[in-house]
């Protein structure tokens, strides 16, 4: 052999092996036969890691380092991506067609980013099943930032700028089977927001202003297994809103402006209903809601708020003449 073909010998194998073990700086990488998985948790880190990502990476976390910009070009070097973990960044925007040409991409989590509006087409190109934008800044979302025929089942929204109920944007999501809405700034729930989602298992409407439910609000989505509305403005719950909901094992009331329910409100599957931190009215009307927390043992142990001698009384000890009742 001569030289010249040594030489070459030797920089193929130096190539091919740095190229092997090749990481970015400031991140882990984890190869086996199946997956590459890279880790960028460096705060020093300020650019995409680019140089030394393998090519054939298909896990790729970049966490709460100083990442401020992200675009298709960084994500197209790695074709084969099937999660995109971005929690505790600094994107506060995101390029329309981010995911080109990814065809395995099924989840992408941006917790805790700086994003203020989702562009037209951002999220087009990829299978994506579960997609987490929790804690942002969220006030705006393009109606077309999902293709018409995405299967995502889990999105998560809580903790933005939402004063209005996406529905536009999520009318064409019909796999979803949960959906995180908690900690925006909704009023309303419109007509009809849920009916195109009839295999949404967990609700999570926490923590907004949510004034009313419309009776027919989940007749539609006989999957229902959890609903969360604590921390909102409710003053009154239409009687038949849970009936018909076979699956339901949990619903989250608390924390609302209920003085009362009406007859009927939790003639449920369920006993595990969370009723606390409402200003109970304990006077006739509560009589319902006595007899569910009496004889049907729910987990829950609401106390009255008014009238004044019966302040701070769990409900269920009341009897019948303190609730002006005939004995
Ligand atoms: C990715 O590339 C590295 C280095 O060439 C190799 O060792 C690994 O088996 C590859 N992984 C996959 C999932 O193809
Ligand atoms: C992150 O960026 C900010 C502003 O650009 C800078 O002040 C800070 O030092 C950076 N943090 C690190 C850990 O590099
Ligand atoms: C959703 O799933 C269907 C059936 O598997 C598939 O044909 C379609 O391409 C998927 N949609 C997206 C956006 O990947
Ligand atoms: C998606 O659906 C909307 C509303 O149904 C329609 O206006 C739009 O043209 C559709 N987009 C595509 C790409 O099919
Ligand atoms: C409801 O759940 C059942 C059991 O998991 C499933 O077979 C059915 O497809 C679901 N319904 C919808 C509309 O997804």
């Amino acid at each position: 052999m001569n030289s010249w073909l040594l030489h070459a010998l030797a920089v193929m194998v130096v190539f091919c092996c740095r190229d092997a073990l090749s990481c970015p700086k400031r991140c882990t990488c984890h190869f086996s036969a199946k997956t590459t998985e890279v880790v960028c948790p460096d705060a020093g880190l300020s650019h995409f890691p680019g140089d030394g990502l393998p090519g054939n990476t298909t896990s790729l976390t970049i966490q709460f380092t100083n990442l401020s910009v992200l675009t298709s070009q960084h994500l197209t070097a790695i074709p084969l991506l099937e999660e995109l973990h971005l929690p505790g960044n600094k994107l506060s925007s995101l390029p329309a067609d981010l995911l080109k040409g990814l065809h395995y991409l099924h989840t992408i989590d941006l917790t805790g980013n700086e994003l203020r509006e989702l562009p037209a087409c951002v999220f087009h190109h990829a299978p994506l099943l579960n997609l987490v934008l929790k804690d942002n800044h969220i006030s705006s979302i393009h109606p077309d930032w999902l293709p018409n025929n995405s299967n995502i089942t889990w999105l998560d929204l809580a903790g933005n700028h939402l004063m209005k109920f996406p529905m536009p944007q999520l009318q064409s999501l019909i796999q979803l089977k949960v959906l995180h809405l908690s900690q925006n700034k909704l009023e309303e729930l419109p007509v009809g927001c849920f009916d195109a989602h009839p295999a949404l298992e967990r609700l999570h409407l926490d923590q907004n202003k949510i004034q009313s439910l419309d009776v027919k609000a989940f007749s539609r989505s006989d999957n229902l297994t959890h609903v969360f509305l604590q921390k909102n403005r409710l003053e009154s719950v239409p009687p038949a809103v849970f009936q018909g909901l076979k699956r339901l094992e949990y619903v989250d009331l608390s924390d609302n402006k209920l003085q009362f329910l009406s007859p009927g409100t939790l003639d449920i599957n369920t006993n595990w209903v969370e009723l606390t931190i409402n200003p109970w009215h304990c006077d006739a009307k509560i009589e319902y809601l006595w007899r569910k927390l009496t004889m049907e043992s729910l987990q829950s142990e609401p106390k009255c708020t008014a009238p004044e001698n019966l302040k701070d009384r769990v409900i269920a000890t009341l009897t019948r003449k303190e609730m002006g009742l005939p004995e």
